[in-house]
């Protein structure tokens, strides 16, 4: 029999427990089993026989409801398939990736966004996305953190709470919603030497203050489903891990929804060398508390025997089936499991998501360098000459995780140039070499240089340099782009860079080489156009960098939040063997090239007065500090006003700065405001000597700031 059309009155736990009362084991071990098509597995036949309970990247539509159709109508008890995909910056209409959006520091930008890519994916028959990502990244070399906010707690906590409401405040007029799962638990972005999959050993004072915020902030945007990470933490792989599935998760954070291996990750557990087979590998993570086994090779062909044999208690299983059901329930799939095929055109590319896509473009560029004003161009540039290989690139504008992103769909930056030039203008190319080849067309550069006004540069990486398993250890300008730096800044012509990348990149040279660098990232469908807009002027750029950018690779991991030790560069240090011994490199700065928060405009911000209206306060009090922020420059445009704090003296050391607040703000020329910020005193606890949460009493430093590394200095103290 199968289960009646539900009502709104009925209520989830008494639906679900009655389907649970007449599933056989098989299938309840069935909804803990997720399938991709490459699974070497009759899937029609498993979906008869209710042995999957989630798809996995299936991105036809219409096989996902023939799929459907056989899980509904074909198996015994008809529970509706959930359809998985990876929906990181947009399904259709690609929006900047997730680093480059965090960039625009826009919470709300970021909510938009997230409801209009799950709009287009609802539409096309996802109804779980293993989205938002929020794990801190530190390391540029590390491919993925292209698809975080990058290196700040506090940062990537407000984003991950924007994610999740974003993803799943949106319904369809069936109220058929989508599943957000935050990703990757725990402390994926920690990976040794920025290599992918690589093992995290870290205190669980660092685990605790700086990884687990955002996943945590996500779990109290309620987030119905968490992913686990493919790494071991401190010698136990993340995907068998009681002590932060169980204590933490479920305990500390009273998560109660579902969790999901990462990709095959329960199986991986034997190549870590902590499982001696796929039974074992089972064992330890439904124990541990994975409700599924996505790419199911340990549940599907073992799960049932260790329950059969008594090395599992049923009830186990009953309570991830009720988690799995209940999700299934909240999201209207028992009502409605299938997709309306006929409307899915009308959901994509909708002008509304594309003029979407053009705005979080521009709010996410970060303009790094503007000598003289060089930017935005004027109508005295006529000649421009468009140098580099990004130039005619479209699939590189979208960037890493953008499947079904259609590169023919994205304007080259030469088209959107060629249509957005007034008329008048002329626009010279010459790409002048491949991203990473052995090329380089140095004539055909110098010849367009030379006929110039002024020379556009548009270069970078492209999009399989960064995301899953795409580190590099060099961060440098691919292949022979350098050359072409040198060439185009030879020619004494002025040079306005395009860097289009999907990580912080190692580039003094270039930096010294061009008078102006707009950090375009990987922008997305409309990134040629948001281009477009802010070196003409119409956009004025306003993003700030959330990872730094390193100078050289030795630097890092190199972050704005560091300790200080007890031999810092900025003081005398301590003089042993006859000379100042520093914390600091023979060879290097310890400055980064960009710091954290930093980023330019086409106007200036002038910070002054800066207020501390609460120099004493309480553990239960609140601190207020204003200061006053005026647009001097000519044209309106927005800020990102930041608030850091340092705890001078502690019972365990601090960072020598922690972002606590941020606000973007508007200001027409000229025009000036006072902008408060008010912090509960809560909200300056970390963890003792013991890991106890305290307030602890003492001095303390407050900074009103444009970036992390300037800004107005002001004192409190906590009493
Ligand atoms: C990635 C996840 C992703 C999953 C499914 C894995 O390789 O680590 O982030 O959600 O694949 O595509």
């Amino acid at each position: 029999m199968k289960p009646t059309i539900v009502n709104s009155a009925q209520k989830k736990t008494e639906f679900c427990s009655a389907l649970l009362q007449r599933m056989t084991l098989d299938e309840k071990v069935g909804q803990m089993v997720q399938s991709d098509l490459t699974w070497k597995q009759d899937l029609q036949q498993l979906l008869r026989e209710g042995r999957i309970g989630s798809l996995l990247s299936v991105r036809d539509p219409l096989l996902i409801n023939k799929y459907q159709h056989i899980a509904v109508d074909e198996s015994r008890l008809g529970i509706p398939v959930l359809v998985g995909n990876d929906i990181i910056h947009g399904y259709r209409s690609i929006f900047p990736i997730p680093l480059a959006l965090a960039s625009s520091w826009d919470t709300q930008l970021i909510e938009t966004v997230a409801r209009a890519s799950i709009a287009e994916a609802l539409a096309a028959g996802t109804t779980w996305n293993f989205a938002p990502m929020v794990d801190i990244s530190r390391d540029p070399r590390w491919g993925r953190i292209a698809e975080s906010a990058g290196e700040d707690p506090y940062l990537n906590s407000q984003m991950a709470r924007a994610w999740v409401e974003g993803y799943e405040g949106f319904s369809d007029a069936d109220g058929r919603r989508v599943a957000a799962c935050v990703k990757h638990y725990a402390a994926y972005g920690g990976a040794e030497a920025g290599k992918d999959y690589n093992t995290v050993d870290m205190s669980e004072r660092r685990l605790r203050e700086e990884y687990l915020p955002p996943y945590h902030a996500a779990v109290q945007a309620g987030v119905k489903t968490l992913m686990t990470s493919f790494n071991d933490l401190n010698g136990l792989p993340a995907t068998a891990n009681p002590f932060l599935l169980k204590q933490i998760l479920r305990q500390e954070w009273g998560f109660d929804g579902v969790i999901i291996s990462d990709y095959d990750s329960i199986g991986e557990l034997i190549q870590h060398g902590f499982a001696r087979d796929h039974k074992e590998a089972a064992l330890r993570s439904v124990l541990a508390g994975v409700d599924i086994d996505m790419m199911g090779n340990a549940y599907h062909f073992h799960l049932a025997e260790l329950v059969r044999e008594g090395s599992v208690p049923e009830s186990i299983l009953d309570e991830s089936v009720m988690r799995i059901l209940g999700l299934k329930f909240e999201l209207g799939l028992f009502e409605h499991p299938y997709l309306k095929e006929e409307a899915i055109s009308g959901a994509l590319m909708q002008p509304a998501t594309l003029s979407l896509a053009e705005k979080a473009a521009t709010e996410s560029m970060v303009l790094l360098k503007n000598e003289a004003q060089l930017l935005p161009l004027t109508a005295s540039a006529k000649k421009i000459a468009l140098i580099g290989p990004l130039a005619e690139e479209r699939a590189s504008l979208m960037g890493c995780w953008s499947f079904n992103g259609r590169p023919a769909e994205v304007e080259t930056l030469q088209e959107a140039l060629q249509r957005n030039l007034p008329t008048g203008s002329q626009l010279i190319t010459a790409p002048g070499c491949t991203i990473d080849g052995n090329d380089l067309d140095l004539a055909a550069v110098t010849s367009a240089a030379n006929q110039a006004d002024v020379i556009v540069l548009a270069i970078g990486e492209r999009e399989t340099m960064s995301g899953e398993a795409h580190s590099r250890a060099h961060l440098n300008l691919p292949g022979r782009q350098l050359e072409l730096v040198r060439a185009v800044a030879a020619s004494g012509k002025p040079v306005v860079g395009i860097l289009f990348c999907g990580r912080p990149l190692a580039v003094p040279e270039l930096v010294e080489s061009v008078p102006a660098l707009l950090l375009a990232w990987h922008g997305g469908t409309r990134a040629a156009q948001g281009v477009c807009e802010v070196l003409l002027g119409k956009v004025n750029p306003a993003g700030k960098l959330t990872a730094t950018f390193p100078r050289s690779e030795g630097q890092i991991p190199v972050y704005y939040a560091h300790k200080r030790t007890g031999r810092p560069v900025e003081s005398v240090g301590t003089i042993q063997f006859n000379e100042a011994h520093r914390s600091a490199y023979l060879d290097e700065k310890n400055e980064p090239l960009f710091p954290f928060g930093y980023g330019l405009s086409y106007t200036q911000f002038a910070y002054s007065d800066l207020q501390v209206e609460t120099p004493r306060i309480t553990a239960g009090g609140m601190l207020k500090v204003s200061a006053q922020i005026e647009n001097t420059g000519s044209l309106t445009s927005r800020e990102i006003v930041q608030l850091y704090i340092r705890d001078c003296v502690g019972v365990v050391t601090r960072p020598v700065k922690e972002l606590k607040g941020f606000q973007k703000i508007e200001l027409k020329p000229g025009e000036k405001r006072r902008v408060v910020f008010e912090l509960p005193a809560s909200s300056l606890a970390f963890l003792d000597a013991e890991l106890h949460s305290i307030i602890e009493p003492g001095e303390f430093e407050v900074w009103i700031a444009p970036n992390s590394r300037d800004g107005l200095k002001g004192e409190f103290s906590v009493i």
